[in-house]
């Protein structure tokens, strides 16, 4: 069976899709979801009347997330897609997350048993779905709007997580002090190097997974105050050159913190689709975000973030968002390769 095309908001006709189109069209779209070093660390089947999203723990990153936080975090940003790309088919999802506690690898289970036309708004976010992209660098100067604050706010509320604007001098130099202590550690250690080596892939490089050198600069483009991005090129000079030719330092932009009130796994789950949803809903405004997990890969920076900067909410990510010209590009593996249909991928050929 051939994948078709992803095309936004094409509702299905009067004819309901069968359920094995409507996943290959679904899964098109929530492989775009952004994930830990892009391990994209999932794989979907057919169910019956609908799909399975389960945790593909191969993809862990064994060494910065033992616990599978982030993994679970990727996940649910995979399942949010999923969802947006069935209401933008004209299907009404039921979600049950997390739904049989002996198989902690199986995040959802997604049917749709009624319809109705998407609104709007969710045409708007599906539109972004593709196009949008992790920033790594600085930002123009100017403010987000409040406006856009309070949307992206409620946004991450209806999934049950809070985005919080860090919006004072000293919280958010706490916090690059964090993101920096960490990325320095890091670049210490051994194991972390190894590990970030493996999903790193050099430029020209065939692969559908890991970061490319097609999605962050050469140079780290510092800014105020300095928010270090992670070390994919190791010294070997890979990455784009220069982002922009306007100031040296940049501006940081909002900085937030995206944190739950608890800390299982059903809350990073949530987490996840409450971070594509700000995500999504940003790139509607042409808003950007960095995301540095750095500081929340050691427990005691994370403590501390969580003690002096969210009020005890387990901090789920760090965001920096803002306006910017992108040229990152990103890819994907093949929706095909983690899409089975009876234990078998539905396609396996490149497309
Ligand atoms: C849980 C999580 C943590 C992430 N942490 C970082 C990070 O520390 N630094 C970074 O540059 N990108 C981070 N990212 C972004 C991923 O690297 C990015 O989503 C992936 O490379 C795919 O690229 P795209 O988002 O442009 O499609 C994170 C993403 C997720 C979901």
């Amino acid at each position: 069976m051939d994948v078709l095309p992803l095309q936004a908001g094409r509702m299905a006709g009067p004819e309901p899709l069968t359920t094995e189109v409507i996943a290959a069209q679904v899964v098109g779209a929530a492989v775009w979801a952004p994930s830990v070093h892009n391990s994209q660390p999932w794989w979907f089947s057919v169910h019956g009347t609908g799909i399975s999203l389960r945790a593909d723990p191969g993809r862990q990153l064994m060494v910065a997330d033992p616990a599978g936080r982030e993994m679970m975090i990727s996940c649910g940003a995979a399942l949010f897609t999923a969802r947006l790309a069935l209401r933008s088919l004209g299907y009404i999802p039921e979600t049950r997350v997390l739904p049989d506690p002996a198989q902690p690898l199986l995040v959802a289970e997604v049917s749709w048993p009624r319809r109705a036309a998407p609104a709007e708004y969710e045409r708007r976010l599906f539109d972004q779905v593709l196009s949008r992209r992790t920033h790594r660098g600085g930002f123009d100067p100017a403010p987000l709007s409040p406006r856009l604050l309070a949307v992206l706010t409620d946004g991450a509320e209806r999934h049950g997580a809070m985005l919080r604007v860090i919006a004072d001098e000293g919280g958010r130099a706490a916090l690059a002090a964090a993101v920096e202590t960490a990325e320095r550690a890091q670049r210490l250690d051994s194991a972390y190097v190894r590990e970030l080596a493996a999903w790193a892939s050099p430029p020209g490089s065939t692969r559908g997974d890991g970061v490319p050198a097609t999605s962050y600069p050469a140079r780290y483009e510092p800014t105020a105050p300095s928010f270090p991005g992670r070390d994919f090129a190791h010294g070997r000079g890979w990455g784009l050159p220069r982002f922009s030719l306007a100031a040296a330092t940049r501006a940081a932009g909002t900085v937030c913190l995206l944190t739950t009130a608890d800390d299982r796994p059903a809350d990073w789950v949530n987490a996840g689709q409450a971070l594509q949803r700000v995500l999504l809903t940003s790139a509607t405004c042409g808003v950007a975000a960095a995301l540095h997990s750095q500081p929340l890969e050691f427990a005691w920076l994370r403590e501390l973030i969580r003690a002096q900067l969210s009020d005890r909410a387990h901090p789920q990510l760090v965001l920096r968002l803002g306006t910017v010209i992108q040229t990152a590009v990103s890819i994907r593996r093949p929706p095909a390769s983690v899409l089975l249909a009876g234990g078998e991928p539905l396609r396996t050929s490149h497309g």
